[in-house]
């Protein structure tokens, strides 16, 4: 079964309290389980992280680039500014597919840049928790 990491920077684990008009709802857990079972569908086997430390998210991007793991990757704020997890994610050696909750091309202008973008297999923004699933599809097709 292949190995797919789905990786999620700051403060997502807040999902369900935090800024739930643009979140939506539903809870970190509840990822944690969609993730999981699109997994299971697709012959995935899906391992989820969520870690507040940039570091420790290089971390991991550094043991998917060695494992040869693919990823699903919501770098959170530091899409926006981390040249560091830019550089890890430009290590990759399998599909990295960065995803987001909300359309941050639609949000406010210090959003509108992504520093990973560049160096991700491709991009799936603004489809609520969904975003995970089509980039797990994504990443199971190539
Ligand atoms: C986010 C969008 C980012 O701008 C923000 O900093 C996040 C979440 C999203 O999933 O929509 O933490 O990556």
């Amino acid at each position: 079964m292949t190995l797919v990491y789905v990786l999620n920077g700051p403060n997502l684990s807040r999902l369900g309290t935090r800024e739930p008009d643009v979140y939506g709802a539903e809870t970190y857990a509840d990822l944690v389980t969609l993730c999981e079972e699109t997994g299971r569908s697709l012959g995935l086997k899906v391992e989820v992280r969520q870690t507040d430390s940039e570091a420790e998210l290089i971390g991991w991007l550094h043991e998917a680039a060695d494992g040869r793991v693919p990823v699903v990757l919501n770098p959170a704020a530091f899409t926006h500014y981390s040249y560091a997890v830019r550089d890890a994610v430009a290590m990759r050696t399998a599909p990295l597919v960065e995803v987001h909750i909300s359309n941050p091309a639609a949000r406010e202008e210090f959003r509108h840049t992504s520093v990973v973008s560049a160096v991700a297999s491709g991009t799936v923004t603004g489809f609520g928790l969904r975003s995970y699933v089509l980039g797990l599809h994504a990443v199971a097709t190539g």
